[in-house]
């Protein structure tokens, strides 16, 4: 193989917010800044081959299939920023993906998978200039124009996307790692995944965040989520978990809450989503365990605890909540070291 062909690897883990990313502006930058969780289990493994051609060309294989669907989206994303990978305009990619997780789970992957493509281009070109490593920061920052929350993915434990007066260095353009500011607590976080349903999402994020932009509470809003991020950044650092609990299972609500007063509105919980909140609060009241939950846009639940209850945590989700999930169906995963080279 000469230099212009070879093979490149990355897995890339999905995330999971905190502090919502919930309506956007420009070209994929958020209205607010988020706060998430980088997950384990949960991820992308893709291998790009590469090769000259005489035109950019790619061909995509999802589960070792074609994909038309996610095939036309990298294509679009490519396309769109050939200018900034000039390379590519004379090569041919061929893009092998695969989740670590069902398809059909109700997780988003876009995250992961868009993470993981960025970091294989990337890597192509370090490879072309013969540098030692790629920049991460950029990496998060095509991420980002791939699928928004995506940025986040890359960053061991937890990242911060979005510009907030509370830490330096943060932007709207790409996200940073909060490894280094975080008590050790929350580096041993557990999220356990309850699929309530498998079904595909009710409302794309697309359509998701563009309804923000008519919610009657949107300036409401993105100043609450402000205020959550210098408030849980404070309960990171300090390990306050009670401050953790409030703001992260308030986030989850008013994200639903943000859908169920948009027009036309949404309800994305499932009578079961309710059913295993409610199960958790008393369980909470009655072990003084702190354990909390979160929600994407979607009816799962994500069930969020240190891993020295994980013992009793489980046994209560196996006794009580496993019923509510789909074929008894939950993903036990935690806070994981973000996307690497494989
Ligand atoms: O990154 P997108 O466009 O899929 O939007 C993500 C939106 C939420 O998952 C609901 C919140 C978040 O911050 O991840």
């Amino acid at each position: 193989m000469d230099q212009n062909s070879g093979i490149v690897r990355w897995q890339s883990p999905s995330n999971i917010a905190l502090v919502k990313y919930w309506g956007k502006r420009g070209k994929q930058l958020p209205q607010n800044p988020s706060v998430s969780f980088t997950l384990s289990n949960c991820r992308t493994e893709t291998s790009v081959q590469y090769e000259p051609s005489d035109v950019f060309g790619l061909s995509f294989r999802f589960e070792g299939k074609e994909v038309p669907e996610f095939q036309a989206k990298i294509q679009a994303f490519l396309t769109e920023h050939l200018y900034s990978f000039p390379f590519l305009e004379r090569m041919h990619l061929h893009i092998n993906s695969h989740n670590t997780f069902p398809h059909s789970s109700g997780i988003a992957s876009s995250a992961s998978s868009m993470s993981a493509l960025v970091l294989c281009l990337l890597d192509i070109e370090r490879l072309l200039k013969g540098e030692k490593d790629i920049d991460m920061q950029r990496a998060s920052y095509y991420s980002r124009l791939a699928s928004g929350s995506a940025c986040r993915s890359l960053f061991p434990k937890m990242a911060l996307w979005g510009q907030t007066e509370v830490r330096g260095g943060s932007s709207d353009e790409y996200a940073v790692s909060l490894d280094k500011e975080i008590h050790p607590i929350f580096k041993t976080y557990r999220d356990s995944i309850l699929i309530v349903s498998d079904a595909k999402k009710a409302v794309s994020s697309r359509a998701g965040h563009a309804l923000m932009d008519n919610n009657p509470y949107a300036a409401t809003r993105y100043a609450v989520a402000k205020k959550n991020v210098a408030e849980l950044l404070t309960a990171l650092k300090k390990g306050d978990l009670e401050r953790f609990i409030r703001i992260t299972e308030s986030e989850a609500m008013q994200l639903h809450a943000l859908m169920m007063c948009s027009e036309p509105s949404f309800i994305l919980m499932k009578p079961n989503t309710l059913r295993i909140i409610n199960n958790l609060f008393e369980f909470r009241k009655e072990t003084d365990i702190p354990v909390c939950f979160t929600l994407d846009a979607g009816p799962n639940v994500h069930i969020l605890y240190p891993d020295q209850h994980a013992e009793m945590v489980e046994r209560f989700i196996m006794d009580e909540l496993e019923r509510y999930c789909v074929d008894g169906h939950w993903i036990p995963d935690q806070v994981g070291e973000g996307a690497s080279r494989q």
